[in-house]
């Protein structure tokens, strides 16, 4: 068998916890392979709405099982507390969550470090989600990092190791901190994640796929913050793309199956950083006010923008997307014309491909298409389209090269429409 991935292609914020949720029931397994609690998944079904962080979007539908893969950074006090909520809203875990002993654990003093590293960058800061989670990966990176499989080994020693080490560079940067309270929801958080499975997730993964069974992998943020392909430095500090499913995982890229590239209908950015088709008008303002673009995490109002091609091409094209899929089409559904960002004008001259800095001096060149002008949000297939949209869909898979399989019409589980166009 092969694994699924699916991921986004933008800045985050796609929607991708609700399609793994709708997509779940076609699997026997979700896993997530990169980030950690800066991710913020939503779903809606039932009148209900879930914000998942490090957990996957697999939870909901069905006894599937889930894996937290090694790629994932965990912060044992905030899974904690998501994964009681879910409990609490009669949604057990327990037995259907897995967790990897290679996933790095987000400390305490990680989380201070994060904040201690922005306000040193001043007005260059990242605008992270203050979750510790470039310090975690770089005391991955640098081999310095405490895993989930500490946690049964010589932990005490490990953590008090690691937090001197973390102490010694925050008294270097004069970083006045309490680490009281985080600390002791940090333990209980280790306390309490010892009722959980702690995997070899590579071996978990593999042994299932020879067992016949499906695999859907979840990405979390997008292709424009991958730590070597997005707008560096403005970016998170793991692959995000699909190769990040195979180091995050175990899995090999040849059992890499179809890749689902999921987007915006125009563009949203949280944090700072280079944002080329940014609206900073009045009609920004209406797609952010019709789109509720407020962070799932951080409650951070969202930059919103058109659709920038010249960036989902080249997503596309490192991804290796196979199937493309379109999120809250209904947040313009009142607008009399979209525009799309087809080419960047750098120093006076056009370009369509997407170049190595986009900081300064990119200026978006717009194609021009009709709004659709009517309500999509009740709408259950592609045949209800009406012609405008089908012309905007028509114009984005030439563009893009990529047919797009699935189109979401609103925030709920049912409001999501798959097409079943020729292959
Ligand atoms: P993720 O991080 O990629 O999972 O996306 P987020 O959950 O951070 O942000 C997506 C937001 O859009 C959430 O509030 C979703 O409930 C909402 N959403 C998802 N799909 C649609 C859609 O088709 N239409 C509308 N209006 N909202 C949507
Ligand atoms: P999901 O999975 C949107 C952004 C932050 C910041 C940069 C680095 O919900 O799509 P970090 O805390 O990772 O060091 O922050 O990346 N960012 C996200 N933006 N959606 C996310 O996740 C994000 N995760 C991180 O705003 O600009
Ligand atoms: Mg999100």
């Amino acid at each position: 068998m092969k694994v699924d991935v699916l991921l986004g292609l933008q800045w985050g914020d796609e929607g991708k916890g609700k399609v793994v949720d709708v997509l779940t029931p076609k699997y026997d397994v979700v896993a997530r392979f990169q980030g950690g609690p800066n991710a913020g998944h939503t779903l809606e079904f039932e009148g209900q709405k879930y914000v998942l962080r490090s957990i996957p979007s697999g939870i909901f539908q069905g006894n599937k099982v889930n894996i937290i893969g090694n790629g994932v950074v965990l912060d044992p006090a905030l899974f904690k507390a998501e994964a009681e909520a879910l409990e609490a809203s009669g949604h057990p875990l327990k037995e259907r969550l897995h967790i990897s002993k290679k996933a790095h654990l987000i400390l305490p003093t990680h989380r201070i470090l994060d904040a201690a590293y922005e306000a040193a960058k001043g007005d260059a800061k990242v605008g992270t989600t203050g979750k510790g989670i470039g310090p975690t990966y770089t005391d991955k990176v640098s081999r310095n990092g405490v895993r989930v499989g500490d946690i049964l080994h010589n932990f005490e020693q490990k953590y008090a190791a690691a937090k001197a080490r973390h102490e010694q560079i925050l008294k270097s940067l004069n970083y006045e901190y309490d680490l009281t309270e985080l600390e002791k929801a940090w333990l209980e958080g280790i306390e309490y994640l010892k009722q959980f499975h702690f995997v070899d997730s590579e071996h978990e993964i593999n042994n299932l796929l020879k067992d016949g069974k499906s695999v859907l992998c979840e990405g979390a943020q997008g292709t424009m913050l991958d730590i070597d392909f997005g707008s560096y430095p403005f970016v998170t500090s793991s692959n995000t793309v699909c190769a990040g499913a195979c180091t995050g995982l175990g899995v090999a890229p040849n059992r890499i199956g179809e890749v689902y590239g999921i987007f915006k209908a125009y563009c949203t950015r949280v944090g700072a950083g280079p944002f080329p088709s940014e609206l900073f008008d009045e009609t920004g303002d209406k797609i952010g006010a019709l789109g509720h673009e407020f962070g799932a995490v951080t409650g951070r109002k969202r930059r919103c923008g058109w659709i920038d091609l010249v960036a989902l091409k080249y997503s596309v094209m490192v991804n290796g997307v196979t199937k493309l899929i379109m999120m809250k089409s209904d947040v313009l559904d009142t607008f009399d014309a979209i525009k799309a960002c087809v080419a960047y004008k750098v120093n006076g001259e056009e370009i369509d491909y997407f170049p190595y800095d986009i900081t300064e001096g990119v200026e978006p060149v717009y194609a021009e298409l009709p709004g659709w002008k009517t309500d999509m949000t009740k709408m259950q297939s592609e045949d209800e389209f009406p012609e405008e949209f089908n012309a905007y869909l028509t114009f984005l898979e030439e563009q893009l090269g990529v047919q797009i399989k699935i189109v979401s019409v609103g925030p709920d589980r049912a409001q999501t429409i798959e097409r079943y166009t020729e292959e």
